[in-house]
């Protein structure tokens, strides 16, 4: 079956069929027309509760005001020159995430996770030097889709159709410090983790691996670079989740909740690290420009102000406690409002790929993060009441799923 047949036999709008879109995603089944806050509609005007955010993109919920006033305006005054020239918003966007990093380092903006990754990649090689080029990144991880970061994604499976990558890329057991150590060799110039593995299932580091990581990178001479595209900007209870363990990386790299859906990146590096690339060495076209460091100014000015962090603590423990008391659930974790609950998929006879399906026919968006467990990364600002209804529907659907008698799972 083609994408375009599956898609009209799961019933998506014959126009959404018929789109020349390659198939590098499964056939939509919604199509969203509109959001506001938390909430989402589709095209036929029906509401959906917005427990994904794009992703972990949409941290202030959708169409905030503050980031589409700052949008109109910026349309009406500037949209694009090259980064030849200076323009008014991208030195505030990096003085500010520099604070937030604690200072001492500098910013490239980038126009997505993957690129603010390749910025960290190329910075390594040229701080490492010809011969120290390798970076070692962890099984589970996700770094990206360009080909350096595809392979520096620590996932064979998604490696193999692309072969050969780009060569500089050994990966090691995640949260494992002794195969890290045995890993290190002279060709070594980097160790680039997640402080939480999101695509790979929502699973937090704990303090002790990233402080040996730290402690081995200063022993060998290496980089620490930490990769926040997912975890920064307070969705994990901190301005960046690796600040709950106590290190300071070289580099950082960040993206999604930057824009609040208008595409940006950065890559921070600390400052001796940042002087190795000279004018000429990185740039993108896009990278830092008028609208969308419009848009990422106003997103930190609101979630300085909302103290989002602290909000995602708060609103992270109080979801994680409700859906960890519902039955079939067995376990919430993660950090802050990012949340993976994991299912008694046995139990319900359902995998977390059917709950969402069912979740999303009734009106709440999650996604399978992996085939037993659900991912949840909802709005920052996500209001108590919201809580009530995303936990009520999630454990109402449990409860169907679990009435309906079926085969068990093959
Ligand atoms: C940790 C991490 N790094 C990098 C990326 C790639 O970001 P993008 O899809 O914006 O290229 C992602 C995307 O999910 C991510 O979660």
């Amino acid at each position: 079956m083609t994408a375009s047949q599956h898609a009209a036999a799961m019933g998506a709008p014959t126009d959404m069929v018929r789109c020349p879109i390659m198939p590098t995603y499964g056939p939509p089944s919604v199509q969203f027309l509109r959001g506001e806050g938390s909430w989402l509609w589709d095209r036929d005007d029906n509401r959906y509760l917005d427990l994904l955010s794009g992703l972990a993109v949409t941290s202030l919920g959708h169409t905030h005001p503050a980031v589409a006033t700052a949008l109109a305006e910026q349309s009406q005054r500037l949209l694009h020159v090259s980064n030849l020239f200076g323009t008014e918003h991208n030195g505030p966007v990096a003085l500010t995430l520099d604070r937030l990093l604690g200072g001492g380092g500098q910013v490239f903006f980038s126009n997505s996770g993957a690129e603010a990754n390749e910025a960290a990649l190329k910075l390594a090689r040229k701080f490492g030097g010809r011969g120290r080029h390798v970076v070692i990144s962890a099984y589970g991880s996700f770094h990206g889709r360009t080909l350096a970061t595809l392979h520096a994604t620590g996932q064979p499976a998604k490696h193999e159709a692309f072969q050969p990558l780009p060569e500089g890329f050994r990966h090691v057991t995640w949260s494992d410090l002794d195969e890290l150590e045995a890993a290190i060799d002279d060709t070594v110039a980097a160790v680039l983790l997640e402080p939480v593995q999101g695509e790979g299932g929502v699973n937090p580091a704990t303090a002790e691996y990233f402080q040996g990581v730290r402690r081995l990178c200063d022993e060998r001479g290496l980089l620490f670079m930490v990769d926040e595209v997912q975890t920064g900007l307070g969705r994990c209870g901190r301005w960046f989740a690796h600040q709950h363990f106590d290190v300071v990386p070289d580099v950082v790299t960040m993206a999604k909740a930057l824009g609040n859906g208008v595409p940006i990146g950065a890559c921070w590096a600390r400052a001796q690290v940042a002087a190795v690339f000279e004018p000429g060495d990185h740039a993108t076209t896009y990278g830092g420009q008028p609208l969308a460091t419009a848009a990422a100014r106003a997103v930190l000015q609101v979630m300085e102000d909302q103290d989002v962090p602290a909000r995602a603590t708060r609103a992270g423990a109080l979801l994680s406690e409700r859906l960890g008391a519902l039955d079939h659930v067995r376990t919430v974790r993660g950090l802050g409002l990012l949340l993976a609950v994991e299912l008694d998929v046995d139990g319900l006879g359902a995998t977390a790929g059917q709950v969402a399906a069912l979740l999303l026919s009734r009106g709440v968006v999650v996604n399978a993060v992996t085939p037993t467990a659900l991912r949840l990364a909802p709005s920052l600002l996500i209001s108590d009441e919201e809580i009530d209804l995303a936990v009520d529907a999630i454990g109402a659907a449990l409860a169907d799923l679990r009435a309906v008698p079926r085969e068990p799972l093959p």
